[in-house]
């Protein structure tokens, strides 16, 4: 399997950054921000919740940020829906990119959706059914694939029949998630081969955090499997609620240098995402944490 030649990046700053932050951006500041990232090149952007209020307070705004955001043609803009609910305040709010989330460790699932992992993917199934029977794309995530922070070791077979349901229930695509950043690059050599006997690689993203510095690591050894699709947030977005004040998603800018610098192409201009994380910047009580954001900004202070 070669490297892939172009990546896809999937913008994840304005949900799981911002969900994950501990002040609250208000509407008109997360419009902006998903307006700036639009200017970038990125051709999907996952950009809210329609989830219960009272679990993620940080969102509670989606309907209003969803309808007011510019929807510039060639992005996808996906919104999550953890049930059917979710699914009619998408629909009204005007997306027709939907993602379903459940994890590969059964504690985990239960704190985030209150539900056992296969009754998520009972409540999904229908969710998956009525969104596409209305003609909406989907995206299955998978939290917790490299770690647990309540159970430790997840096994791969865990992995892949989680992946295998939700693919089986008509996912388009399925983001693998580490969600704790405890991942590490022979986990990914032993999940992706394994993965690929069932699902096709084109329909596999891979969604690491950065907690203890291996995502970018990881998303190198996905490369040499050939998996050419990347979650990564703006600015390094989204603290890790597991390990307060320990770093979250990879940052984009970080993917980008490291995907440009391989010659491998993303369309996606990192200059445009500098000025999206800069923007959003102002909004939180802390910098971002992306390495490549963070050296850009120290080496245009030093020469201006
Ligand atoms: N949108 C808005 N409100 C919703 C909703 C939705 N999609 N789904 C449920 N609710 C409301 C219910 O009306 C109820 O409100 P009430 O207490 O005022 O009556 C409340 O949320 C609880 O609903 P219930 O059906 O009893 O579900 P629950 O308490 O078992 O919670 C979820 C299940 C899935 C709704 C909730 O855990 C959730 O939204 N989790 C999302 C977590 C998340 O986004 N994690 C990050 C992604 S990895
Ligand atoms: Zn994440």
């Amino acid at each position: 399997m070669s490297t892939p030649q172009r990546v896809k990046i999937c913008e994840v700053g304005p949900r799981d950054g911002l969900q994950n932050e501990n002040v609250t951006v208000p509407a008109d500041v997360k419009v902006r921000y998903i307006d700036l990232l639009s200017e970038s090149g990125l051709q999907m952007i996952e950009a809210t919740s329609f989830v219960s209020p009272k679990a993620i307070p940080q969102l509670a705004d989606s309907a209003e940020v969803f309808r007011a955001i510019q929807k510039r043609p060639g992005v996808r803009y996906v919104v999550l829906c953890p049930n059917l609910r979710g699914l009619e305040r998408a629909r009204e709010a005007g997306a027709d990119s939907i993602a379903v989330f459940t994890a590969a460790s059964e504690t985990f699932t239960k704190r985030n959706i209150n539900m056992t992992i296969d009754e998520s993917l009972r409540v999904f199934g229908k969710v998956i059914h009525e969104a596409r029977a209305g003609g909406m794309w989907v995206r299955g995530y998978i939290s917790t694939a490299f770690g647990c922070p309540y159970e430790g070791v997840v096994p791969i077979e865990r992995v892949v029949q989680v992946t295998n349901a939700l693919f089986e229930l008509g996912c388009d695509e399925i983001s693998i998630g580490d969600t704790i950043g405890v991942g590490v690059p022979t986990q990914v050599d032993a999940l992706i081969p394994r993965l690929a006997q069932s699902v096709p690689l084109d329909r596999i993203a891979l969604h690491f955090h950065d907690t203890r510095g291996t995502a970018l690591a990881n998303v190198h050894a996905a490369l040499q499997h050939g998996v050419a699709i990347f979650d990564s947030s703006a600015g390094g977005l989204g603290g890790c609620p597991y390990a307060p004040g320990a770093s979250g998603n990879l940052g984009t800018e970080d993917l980008l240098y490291m995907l440009h610098g391989m010659e491998i192409e993303t369309g996606v201009d990192l200059a445009n995402v500098r000025a999206a994380s800069r923007f959003i910047a102002g909004a939180l009580n802390h910098a971002p944490t992306s390495k490549t954001f963070l050296a850009l900004e120290a080496s245009s202070a030093s020469t201006a």
